[in-house]
């Protein structure tokens, strides 16, 4: 089980050092992906608000196809489509699931938000069946709060 807390403090002190969202991003993709056995394939997409897409910023795990998610398609556009996290005990049951590699047994994705402003969301694939409980959802969440805070601070 990833830190939460620890991630949170050093996003914190990489904020106060002047990075930016683009390092802070990299940063927890690689933590995650180390942190966790279960996270076998960790990424985080965007939100391109006017095309209505999701593009894929950085990733650890295999290469995939799907760079580019449009809302509403897949667990990824679902998410933002609800405006709902999205945690997926058996991907072969989600109608529509987008596959990047036939091992992934269940997914997890967790919004990059403030309140109703999407900014984009942390993926995270598993070879397990219904690796993720609500322990795993809550964790993610409190590192990309944290993240929403400096991606909204650029966009203003
Ligand atoms: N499975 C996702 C697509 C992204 S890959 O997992 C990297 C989906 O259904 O949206």
């Amino acid at each position: 089980m990833v830190d939460a807390r620890a991630v949170v403090r050093e996003l914190q002190e990489m904020r106060e050092e002047g990075h930016l969202s683009d390092a802070l991003l990299r940063y927890t993709v690689k933590t995650l992906h180390r942190a966790d056995d279960r996270f076998d394939w960790v990424g985080v997409y965007l939100l391109d608000d006017e095309e209505a897409v999701l593009w894929l910023h950085n990733y650890v795990g295999t290469p995939t196809d799907h760079s580019k998610i449009p809302v509403g398609k897949g667990v990824c556009g679902t998410a933002v489509a609800h405006g709902a996290n999205q945690n997926v005990p058996d991907v072969s049951e989600f109608a529509g699931y987008l596959s990047c590699n036939p091992a992934v047994r269940s997914e997890l994705v967790v919004l990059i938000r403030a309140g109703s402003r999407i900014y984009g969301q942390f993926d995270i694939d598993s070879h397990l069946p219904a690796a993720f409980g609500d322990q795993d959802e809550v964790a993610v969440q409190m590192i990309a709060d944290k993240l929403a805070e400096q991606v909204a601070r650029e966009r203003r």
